[in-house]
């Protein structure tokens, strides 16, 4: 399949999508006609699932699917029946013709979620272990990166964003269920003809950019930017994917990526990355802070780290150089490029910096690996418009009314009939999941913080129980409630 895309009119597109919809092909309606588990197959690259249950069937839907998504040839007299549109698909290389057949040369697969429907278009899916060397320009369809990123986006206040690096054009789809205003760029074309036919099939209007990370938005500004950039950290001309791997040295990528948004964010705009770091004998938060711009505060968490070796090896699979005869001299020469850059393991997560102008910002570097509350993105958010409240003068704090999180669950841990339990925990059952051990004096504040009385009438009366001098307790317990504060288990009232 190295045909040249040609591109699709705007009403062959329109065509298309009409097509795609009187034949039922459609994600709710496949779920439906197919089953959970038929379609799951496919999350695991395994056709088999869906072949069997479209057996025997030679429906509208049945056919599409052959066709869109597991890139079977259907007979040439199906598909025109199925498309009013044919010659237009042949001449845009999108349709190539087999024997009596028609294949397809790019992958449409129905996508959504609870706030819009669509389809991905991008270059097929390798599926049943088929291994081949795709091709430079590869255009990845929805990884579990790409749905991990949207999961990453906050979606309120956000009238302008930026989709950097949208391949396949799928964070777009997602940024269009509520931004008015969206910019997509790409370094790859033949990327954004894909993402212009998966975003024009969702009736969404985007303005699409050749060029590479901030050129072509260069006079442009963004309440929000996401991007999944191509983080891979590879040798020098190693696999030439551009999906996945830039021109920079290590991490040099990622590090632009980060330290050149500023200036096409807007006041309060936030960057979301989600991607690889070097992890050097520095420390990693360290590295990472210098990537940071001024006036930015950031939230860094480490969800994983994977040694060189784990890491080569995941990436030449993932370029299908398994078992090829230049594997072990690939594998060799991608350690030295480690090891003569001090690589000594590789970091994987996610950035979120906002343009705060804050002169003293707040930065925060964390190892994260444990499960979190999908979807993560209000947490980001809330984590920077914590920053304000828990830095308030004392007086301010004390003189504040303030609510413990609906989503906070106590838990205690201790011998059965013991007076007092050994552990007592709060657990966030939203956002990133944090767990603290607050202390009996601390649990009983937080506990009581309803909205209605100030923060300070609280903490007297609970020195009072417990029979404690106030003002040793307020220095004790205030630098904690301001944790509470910055972590989310405290809000304003
Ligand atoms: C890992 S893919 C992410 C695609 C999509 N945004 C997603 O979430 O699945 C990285 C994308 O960045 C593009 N890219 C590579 N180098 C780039 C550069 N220097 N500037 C802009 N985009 C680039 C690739 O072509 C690819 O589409």
């Amino acid at each position: 399949m190295n045909a040249e895309l040609q591109p699709l009119t705007d009403e062959a597109i329109v065509a298309l999508r009409a097509d795609l919809l009187a034949g039922a092909y459609t994600l709710e309606a496949l779920t439906s006609r197919l089953g959970e588990s038929a379609l799951n197959g496919l999350v695991r690259n395994s056709s088999v699932p869906v072949v069997r249950a479209l057996a025997g069937r030679s429906d509208a839907q049945a056919d599409l699917t052959r066709l869109w998504l597991l890139g079977l040839p259907v007979a040439q007299t199906r598909v025109r029946a199925l498309h009013s549109g044919v010659d237009e698909l042949l001449a845009a290389q999108l349709l190539v013709t087999d024997g009596d057949d028609y294949r397809a040369a790019v992958e449409l697969k129905p996508y959504g979620d609870e706030s819009f429907s669509g389809w991905i278009c991008a270059d097929p899916t390798p599926l049943d272990g088929r291994v081949g060397r795709p091709r430079p320009d590869f255009v990845l369809g929805a990884s579990p990166a790409s749905t991990t990123l949207a999961q990453l986006i906050p979606r309120d206040g956000v009238v302008s964003a930026l989709d950097l690096g949208t391949g396949c054009g799928i964070q777009a789809l997602h940024l269009a269920a509520h931004c008015r205003r969206i910019v997509a760029t790409d370094l790859n074309p033949r990327a954004l003809q894909l993402a212009r036919i998966t975003l024009g099939l969702a009736g969404v209007d985007a303005d699409l950019r050749l060029g590479s990370l901030y050129e072509p938005v260069a006079d442009d500004a963004f309440d929000l930017i996401v991007t999944n950039p191509p983080y891979v950290m590879t040798p020098p001309d190693s696999s030439g994917l551009i999906y996945r791997e830039g021109v920079e040295i290590g991490d040099g990528l990622m590090r632009r990526v980060v330290s050149e948004a500023a200036d096409r964010l807007n006041p309060g705009g936030t960057l979301i990355v989600l991607g690889n770091w070097a992890i050097t004998e520095r420390a990693w938060g360290e590295r990472l802070a210098e990537w940071i711009p001024d006036g930015c505060d950031a939230l860094v968490l480490q969800r994983e780290v994977l040694d060189p070796f784990e890491y080569v090896e995941l990436w030449l699979t993932d370029a299908g150089l398994s078992g090829s005869d230049d594997y072990q001299r690939r594998y060799a020469e991608w350690l030295d490029y480690f090891a003569g850059l001090g690589i000594e393991s590789v970091g994987m997560g996610w950035l979120a910096v906002r343009k705060s102008g804050r002169a003293v910002p707040e930065r925060r570097f964390e190892e994260w690996p444990h499960a979190v509350h999908q979807p993560v993105a209000a947490a980001f958010a809330d984590f920077f418009d914590a920053i304000e409240p828990a830095r308030l003068p004392e007086d301010e704090l004390l003189a504040g009314f303030w609510r413990l999180h609906d989503g906070v669950l106590q838990e205690t841990l201790g011998r059965p009939g013991a007076a007092d339990p050994q552990h007592l925990v709060f657990r966030q059952q939203y956002g990133f999941g944090r767990a603290v051990e607050p202390g009996t004096a601390l649990a009983a504040v937080a506990g009581a913080c309803d909205g209605d009385l100030a923060l300070g009438t609280l903490l007297d009366a609970v020195a009072a129980i417990l029979e404690v001098d106030p003002d040793a307790l307020r220095d004790e317990l205030l630098p904690q409630v301001r944790r509470l504060i910055a972590e989310g288990y405290l809000l304003p009232a």
